[in-house]
């Protein structure tokens, strides 16, 4: 695939085909990824590929921990409820995603259902979680550069014919994943992302979503013309 193909190409998937992931190519699509640059070369982050019973519990315990009521205890600091422009934005692909699926707005059910769909991860064979090392937690640089890695993780993905979504949802519940992905003490969660062969007849997979215009999001400064 040309760079232009898997970038304009690629979006989030959130419908996986009931098949399993071979580590090899999970291997070659974490060594993409991780040319990824970063401050000074430092590389803090660090890969958890979850898959089986282990994702499973993952999965069970987001859910019921969710359904409980459970706030969120995600292990980097979050932002509270979009406003302005960042709402309309969040609203608008959430729109594009319920048209596709065909979920009414006013359809509560079927909302709170996508909804724990996330929480499952999207019922995807494989999570990635991805972690930094402790020791640079109170600083902003290690999770630039985990944000760096992971855009390059799912360019990689689909490069190599896999779909994925970046899934902040997959860590709300901090602990849960802590426990059954065995993730180390002095590592940070930072995210997941689901992982999968994407299934064709699932809408939301084709759906694309928008981008700013590049006059609105750029200034030049001391250009000619
Ligand atoms: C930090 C981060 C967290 C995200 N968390 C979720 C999530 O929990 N659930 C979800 O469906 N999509 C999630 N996404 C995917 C975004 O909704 C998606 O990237 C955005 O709408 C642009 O769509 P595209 O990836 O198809 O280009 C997340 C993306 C990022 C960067």
């Amino acid at each position: 695939m040309e760079f232009d193909d898997v970038i304009l190409g690629r979006r989030s998937i959130r419908g996986f085909k009931d098949e399993p992931v071979p580590q090899d190519l999970l291997r070659e699509v974490i060594g993409l990824a991780t040319r990824a640059p970063s401050s000074m070369n430092t590389q803090p982050w660090y890969f958890h590929a979850v898959a089986g019973d282990a994702l499973d519990r993952i999965r069970q315990g987001n859910t019921e921990r969710n359904l409980a009521g459970v706030p969120a205890s995600r292990e980097i600091r979050m932002h509270g409820p979009y406003d302005g422009v960042h709402r309309e934005r969040q609203k608008a692909i959430a729109v594009q995603l319920f048209d596709a699926m065909d979920i009414a707005w006013s359809d509560k059910e079927r909302r709170k259902d996508w909804v724990l769909r996330g929480f499952r991860q999207f019922d995807a064979p494989v999570s990635i979680v991805v972690c930094f090392d402790k020791s640079l937690d109170n600083n902003d640089i290690a999770i630039f550069d985990c944000g760096a890695v992971v855009n390059c993780l799912v360019n990689a993905a689909w490069s190599r014919g896999l779909g994925a979504v970046i899934n902040g949802q997959g860590i709300m519940q901090s602990p849960v994943v802590r426990e059954h992905a065995g993730i180390p003490d002095d590592q940070i969660i930072m995210s997941c992302v689901a992982m999968g062969f994407p299934r064709d007849d699932f809408a939301a997979n084709d759906v694309v979503s928008t981008r700013r215009p590049v006059d609105d999001v750029v200034s030049f400064v001391g250009f000619d013309g």
